[in-house]
């Protein structure tokens, strides 16, 4: 019998051992006793770090819709698989039944077919957070084609930029989108970008606010009149392991967004096994993530990983201050949801509303209080622990990234001792390890350097969509036979991690991963603009919020500051999305460079930090004095 349910910590040090002992047979056990397969593998693993090429279980066959799906409806045919909680709290919340959610998805995958969509094709989904986002990244899978969800915050610019580098022939989206007290037209962002995207043949899209908007003949269909004429029943695509199931794209430290490509059958597997695992998860359970599906959380931890282990998914539309700043607990209440994940920034956007909109709301259905997406500092993890767990339900500080597929540093509930801003331990089948600056491992505790990761994992990115060498570049070329994370972290005295941040130039606001390159791109567009410059510094409730340091171009001319930041706002937000907007813009008349010309960020970051005391080692600066000259005019 294969260790799919840990329930305590002596069971997790056994099973984890076993894992990287002998990782094979361990998940070999594992996909044998929980999964449904059309044919078993050939082999379980076979990688090599230097090429990167990794597989898991080659030669299998299997559909993960019917994982997520079909299996589950002779014995929980009639259970809710999705709750859907609409943004307004007066419309009716939908719970959708395994039943109905197999009809939906194979009507939906029958309506992709109709329009020409294919195994391997790739497929655009740009929707807000309502069923049909779920039902279509299934009904893609169904059919073996590659969803690529894009978030719709992002701008038209991002969706372009998106659609064409992973050359989607069609778009899914909706007319229009509810956020809290506005509307946003997402169908006109669509428009605008497909100006720019000639591969794209046909945009199907839902009524979700019935907003009177322009239909593209021959290009556009409303999603409703093809649904209600498709038959019910859709053989599922019989798929390789191996094969893409799905493209996100993620934020790189220089130029275009990345497309992670993740699999099928390992990451089937990983996000199923890490789901049942982190968050406890019992038959009669309501388990609630607050991410969007745009994110890799909504991705394995609202849609593939509760589908697999035949759970209940709470998908809600709204935002935590909408139409107050109860909300999240109103909904907790209303659902009885037992496990709860969200996000630091929302957490502390949270905490600083005090403690009334809590007390309103019956929270003891919770069991589990889940974080994600950015380091938890102590006063959050504290307030949500007294507060909204009110000590008795752990707190599950979850690591990982778009790239990892699944949590892979996390407490285990009831099973690992929690301790405040500590991810704690590596999850069972995750080999980590620290490495110092000049790629030397660090061994024993009480240390601190940047965290890698020295064995593949089933649910690992493959490569960048178009750009292996690219893969190879970020992650495997910092240190030899490793997965490079990107992250530094510290090692405490019993071996607990703890996340300290990002040591490259990706910044985390409000838990959105943002790329500085991307957004000096943006910002160099502006006509006045000669160069930028972007970090982060500290802000209470996005964890980080962005620094710009600008040098205008002398054209003579006096330009009023205020109106160039609003303006350099704007065109942030075009390009990518309100998102990475600057909350300080500090206009220069140089940035400090070495004598290569790269611009020194370690300073820049210190003197948005307000920490000039020590700037640390200046004198390979080519140009010293515009320090001074930047230091006497911060805004
Ligand atoms: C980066 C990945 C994983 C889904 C959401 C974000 C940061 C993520 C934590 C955590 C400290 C965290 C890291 C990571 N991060 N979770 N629990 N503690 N930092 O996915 O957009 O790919 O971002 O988010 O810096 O590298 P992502």
């Amino acid at each position: 019998m294969s260790n799919y349910h840990i329930k305590h910590l002596e069971e997790y040090y056994q099973v984890y051992r076993k894992s990287v002992s002998e990782p094979e047979n361990f998940w070999e056990e594992i996909a044998e006793e929980h999964f449904m397969w059309r044919k078993k593998w050939d082999k379980v693993l076979s990688w090599d770090f230097s090429k990167p090429e990794i597989k898991w279980f080659e030669g299998a066959k299997l559909n993960i819709t019917e994982n997520c799906i079909d299996r589950h409806l002779a014995t929980r045919g009639q259970k809710t698989a999705i709750i859907f909680e609409p943004n307004d709290p007066k419309e009716a919340a939908e719970h959708i039944t395994y039943n109905h959610l197999h009809k939906r998805v194979n009507q939906f995958a029958n309506v992709l077919k109709s329009q020409g969509v294919k195994k391997g094709d790739r497929v655009c989904v740009y929707l807000p957070m309502i069923p049909e986002l779920a039902i279509s990244v299934l009904a893609c899978a169904r059919i073996g084609a590659i969803h690529s969800v894009v978030f719709a915050g992002f701008s038209a610019t991002a969706l372009s930029t998106r659609i064409n580098d992973s050359d989607c022939k069609i778009v899914i989206t909706s007319d229009g989108s509810y956020r809290g007290a506005k509307t946003i037209d997402l169908k006109g962002i669509v428009d605008e970008a497909l100006e720019s995207c000639e591969g794209v043949a046909s945009v199907l899209v839902v009524k979700r606010i019935h907003s009177d908007i322009h239909m593209e003949s021959g290009r556009d269909h409303w999603l409703q009149p093809l649904l209600d004429g498709a038959s019910t029943a859709c053989d599922p695509e019989i798929m390789d392991a191996e094969d893409p199931l799905f493209i996100l794209y993620t934020s790189g430290s220089t130029g275009k967004p990345k497309g992670m490509v993740h699999t099928t059958a390992g990451y089937m597997v990983y996000t199923a096994y890490t789901f049942k695992n982190v968050f406890q998860y019992k038959e009669n359970d309501v388990y609630w993530c607050t991410a969007d599906i745009g994110w890799i959380t909504g991705h394995s931890y609202i849609v593939y990983g509760p589908l697999a282990n035949g759970a209940t998914t709470v998908m809600f539309e709204g935002v935590p201050s909408y139409p107050d700043f109860g909300r999240f607990w109103e909904v907790v209440e209303k659902h009885k949801v037992t496990q709860f994940y969200t996000a630091p920034t929302a957490i502390r956007a949270l905490a600083k509303q005090g403690m009334g909109f809590v007390e309103k709301y019956d929270l003891t259905s919770l069991k589990v209080l889940g974080s994600v997406g950015e380091p938890i500092n102590e006063g959050a993890w504290h307030w949500y622990n007294d507060n909204i767990g009110k000590k008795k339900s752990p707190i599950v500080d979850t690591w990982w990234q778009t790239e990892t597929g699944g949590i892979m540093i996390t407490p285990i509930p009831f099973v690992t001792p929690t301790k405040p801003t500590y991810a704690t331990l590596p999850f069972i089948g995750i080999q980590p390890t620290l490495m110092d600056e000049n790629g030397k491992e660090i061994t024993g505790n009480q240390v601190e350097g940047r965290l890698c990761i020295i064995f593949p994992w089933p649910s690992m990115a493959r490569t960048i969509w178009g750009n292996h060498q690219r893969y190879k570049d970020t992650y495997f070329s910092a240190y030899e036979n490793k997965y490079f994370t990107g992250d530094g972290a510290l090692r405490d005295e019993v071996g607990y991690y703890r996340i300290t941040g990002r040591v490259d130039d990706v910044i985390i606001v409000s838990g959105h991963n943002l790329g500085t390159a991307t957004i000096e791109d943006a910002v160099n567009e502006h006509p006045a603009v000669a160069e930028s410059a972007i970090v982060g510094f500290p802000h209470d409730i996005k964890g980080n919020a962005l620094y710009g340091y600008v040098i205008l171009k002398d054209t003579g001319e006096s330009r009023d500051q205020n109106n160039l930041r609003k303006e350099i706002n704007q065109i942030i937000t075009e390009h990518i999305g309100p998102i990475a907007k600057l909350d300080k813009i500090q206009f220069t008349s140089g940035l400090p460079k070495t004598r290569s010309g790269k611009i020194m960020r370690r300073i820049l970051r210190k003197i948005a930090h307000k920490d000039t005391s020590n700037l640390g080692d200046t004198s390979t600066l080519l140009n010293p004095e515009v320090l001074k000259d930047i230091m006497e005019n911060v805004p």
